[in-house]
């Protein structure tokens, strides 16, 4: 034992002396003197010590693991007689490896290790311990296969939770060894890599399994038959897994099932309205992103403690049924990206007053919004996107004072000036996307009574509206994006951009503006701080905001702050040159000045945007060479000048051998091997000092392909043109 411990404390001989001798005289003054742990049981500690990296190992030693009763150790616990049995040291920072010497603590019942920095693998004789009734090995570096309990065991285990999520675990998970588990109740093995099917004795060896989590890990086939021993199982979570099949009927059979989430999976078959009925206690059902067909049951209405009901990225088609309005304790519906039809104004909200998030985009709803919905008054967030409703926003919707998110984009409803009016009036509202509709209208100049104050995203693109960038969104001080993006909008820039405190993405694609660029948008305020845009706003949306083509959602975005901070101003009919002060806007990484009719050279001052990832100034009639200093530009994805009067030699080396032949062409001066016209001594740029190239798959870069609904490489050569659709 002096070795060990001298080993494991590094400790001087001396010091050991005094702290192994002196106990003796303190022990006499200690409350309880009979508590002191065993020579054996101190030996084992020791040997777990010993297995963890020196700095843990000190810190545990120096703090309190130094005399010679371990049971006054930090995170030791020891019965009467001096036995231990509980290790309990949650985020300690322990590093190394459990040493299996810890299975020799025959009194041990409970060890919590989560939370640390442990490696190798999960000792057998911990796993199966005759004594542990709880062992959490949460969240730290584990990995190797959970053994089986070996043959000889005789007897049942008395383990009853076993949390070994969030490590990296692979292999199949045990299967006959929870025969053995009578007593088994809470059991989580989320967020590893296990493989092959769920253990189908499971129920059937711990019938009062309670908690059941098995997600992020990668099991396969169907989900085995023999829930429905499981009568005490309230949770089962065995999401983002690759299992496929059906549900089996007799999971329907544990009635005590409270939580069933099994979102993105392969599951496939109807939500059959019998065995539905029979979750009679059920609070969450999310099977989400799987292949459900058909309806949903008109049994769904019996399920009256359904708080949260998630069945979004399926393929569920027909009505909303009325009886989804019984579910009175409904908090959340997500019904989005399905094939629902007919009217949704024939379902009646108005009972479903506890609902704070309703999401039916990407559907095939008719007609208009209904008015029953407005009086959901805890509603937060309302997803309408994407479908075919008409008619306009009610005066009503100003009931609605919670509402923080509203996405009505894509779909024909009329009226954009009262509709801007009323949405004002919502005080908390901070996301209204209404894209894609109003169609041919004109951008109000609305009467703006001070509203819109907490508004945070708006999108007006793709309306086709005609009329010019109105002076009342100057006043919405907490704007960060602005998306007017495809309309018929003429005039030019106002001068007031620089007085929105936050806004970093400004999107005037696509539209007939004219004139400079006026001096206020080299001093947008944000664009040009060095604050990080991370530190805006941290607080989540109510639903996310997806980026896409509108119907293939690719990115989800639940905060705004992760959006690029951008300047899109492409295909209008700007003129004059590129101001040299754009170079301030430090934050930028996505430049889009394409399609004008920009004149004179491209700003030397561009090589500041360190941050750029996408440049673009194609199709307009610049001059001049390139500037050979945006070769610094370590960021930069994708670059484009093509068609424009450039000349010179194009410059090499960093990211500038990654961009394609396309980038460059329709410029009858430009010279360089990558557009096989060589350049005359005169002209030629030293090649500059070999930097790596970034290879970096960037956000932007992906929401770029995820815009152009591309894959990467496809974009190139395209008139690569940003644009976000929101939804
Ligand atoms: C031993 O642990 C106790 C309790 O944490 C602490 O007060 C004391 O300073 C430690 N002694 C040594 C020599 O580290
Ligand atoms: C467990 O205890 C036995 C008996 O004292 C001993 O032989 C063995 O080495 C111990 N195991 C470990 C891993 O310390
Ligand atoms: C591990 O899982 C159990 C049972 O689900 C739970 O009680 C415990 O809080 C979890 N541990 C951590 C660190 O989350
Ligand atoms: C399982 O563990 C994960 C990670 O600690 C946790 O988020 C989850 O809630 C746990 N599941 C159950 C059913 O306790
Ligand atoms: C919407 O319904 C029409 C006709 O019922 C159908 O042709 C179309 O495919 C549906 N759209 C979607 C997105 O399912
Ligand atoms: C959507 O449902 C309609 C009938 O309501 C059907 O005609 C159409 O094929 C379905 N579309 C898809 C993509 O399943
Ligand atoms: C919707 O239900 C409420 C409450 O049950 C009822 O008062 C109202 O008349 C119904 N509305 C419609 C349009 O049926
Ligand atoms: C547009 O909406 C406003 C506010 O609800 C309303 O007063 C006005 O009559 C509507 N205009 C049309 C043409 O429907």
């Amino acid at each position: 034992m002096q070795q060990l411990f001298l080993h494991a404390a590094g400790y001087r001989s001396d010091l050991f002396f005094v702290s192994c001798f002196i106990p003796i005289s303190i022990l006499l003054v200690l409350p309880s003197p009979l508590n002191a742990c065993s020579q054996l049981d101190r030996e084992s500690l020791f040997s777990f010590l010993s297995g963890l990296s020196p700095t843990a190992n000190n810190r545990l030693v120096v703090g309190s693991w130094n005399s010679s009763n371990c049971c006054l150790w930090e995170g030791i616990g020891c019965n009467a007689n001096g036995a231990v049995t509980r290790i309990s040291l949650p985020a300690k920072g322990l590093m190394g490896e459990i040493s299996h010497a810890l299975a020799n603590l025959t009194q041990l019942s409970y060890v919590d290790l989560s939370h640390n920095r442990l490696t190798g693998t999960l000792p057998s004789a911990l796993l199966w311990s005759s004594s542990i009734l709880t062992l959490d090995v949460s969240f730290n570096r584990l990995a190797g296969g959970l053994p089986e309990l070996p043959l000889s065991t005789h007897g049942g285990l008395p383990m009853k939770v076993l949390n070994v999520s969030i490590n990296y675990f692979t292999g199949p998970f045990p299967s006959f060894s929870w025969e053995l588990t009578r007593n088994l109740v809470a059991l989580n093995g989320s967020g590893n890599s296990f493989t092959g099917p769920i253990p189908a004795s499971l129920c059937s060896g711990s019938p009062f399994l309670v908690y059941l989590d098995l997600s992020r890990n990668q099991f396969s086939s169907n989900i085995p038959h023999g829930f429905g021993n499981c009568s005490e199982l309230r949770v089962f979570q065995a999401g983002h897994n690759n299992l496929n099949g059906t549900l089996p009927d007799d999971l329907f059979e544990a009635a005590s099932l409270r939580h069933l989430a099994l979102p993105n999976n392969h599951l496939s078959g109807v939500l059959e309205g019998k065995r539905t009925a029979k979750l009679s206690n059920i609070i969450t059902l999310n099977l989400a992103g799987n292949g459900l067909s058909g309806h949903l049951p008109e049994s769904i209405g019996q399920l009256v403690n359904l708080e949260h009901l998630s069945l979004d990225s399926n393929r569920l088609s027909g009505n909303l049924p009325s009886s989804l309005s019984n579910c009175t304790s409904l908090k959340d519906l997500n019904l989005r990206a399905n094939n629902f039809s007919g009217k949704l104004s024939a379902f009646n909200f108005s009972n479903l007053s506890n609902l704070k998030t309703i999401d039916l985009g990407i559907n095939n709803f008719t007609g208009g919004i209904p008015e029953s919905i407005y009086a959901c008054r805890s509603l937060k967030a309302l997803r309408l996107s994407a479908n075919n409703l008409t008619g306009q926003v009610s005066h009503e919707i100003t009931n609605l004072q919670a509402l923080s998110f509203l996405s009505l984009s894509y779909n024909n409803l009329a009226n954009i000036s009262g509709t801007l009016s009323i949405l004002q009036k919502c005080k908390k509202l901070r996301a209204v996307l209404l894209g894609g509709n109003f169609k041919d209208e004109a951008l109000p100049d609305i009467d703006w009574v001070g509203g819109f104050q907490s508004l945070q995203i708006l999108s007006l693109a793709n309306c086709q509206l005609t009329g010019q960038i109105p002076f009342w969104l100057s006043k919405l001080t907490n704007l960060e994006v602005l998306d007017l993006a495809g309309n018929k909008l003429t005039g030019t820039i106002p001068s007031w951009f620089n007085t929105l405190p936050k806004l970093f993405h400004l999107g005037i694609a696509v539209n007939y503006f004219s004139g400079e660029i006026p001096q206020a948008i080299t001093e947008m305020p944000l664009l040009a701080s060095e604050r990080a845009i991370a530190q805006l706003d941290p607080e989540d949306f109510e639903l996310p905001v997806f980026l896409s083509s509108y119907n293939s959602s690719d990115l989800q975005y639940n905060k705004l702050s992760a959006l690029p901070p951008a300047l899109n101003f492409a295909h209008n009919n700007f003129t004059g040159v590129i101001p040299p002060e754009i170079g301030r806007l430090k934050q930028l990484q996505v430049l889009d000045l394409s399609g004008n009719n920009f004149s004179g050279g491209i700003p030397p001052q561009l090589d500041n945007l360190t941050n750029l990832e996408i440049l673009n100034l194609s199709s307009n009639h610049l001059t001049g060479m390139i500037p050979p200093s945006l070769r610094n530009l370590n960021f930069l994805a994708v670059f484009s000048v093509a068609d424009n009067d450039l000349e010179g030699p194009i410059p090499s080396g960093n990211q500038f051998g990654t961009f394609p032949t396309s980038s460059f062409l329709g410029n009858p001066e430009l010279c360089g091997s990558l557009i096989n016209r060589p350049c005359s001594n005169s002209t030629s740029v030293g090649l500059p000092p070999p930097n790596p190239v970034s290879t970096k798959r960037t956000n932007t870069e992906l929401l770029l392909a995820a815009a152009l609904g591309v894959t990467f490489g496809g974009f190139f050569g395209l008139g690569i043109f940003l644009h976000l659709y929101v939804v």
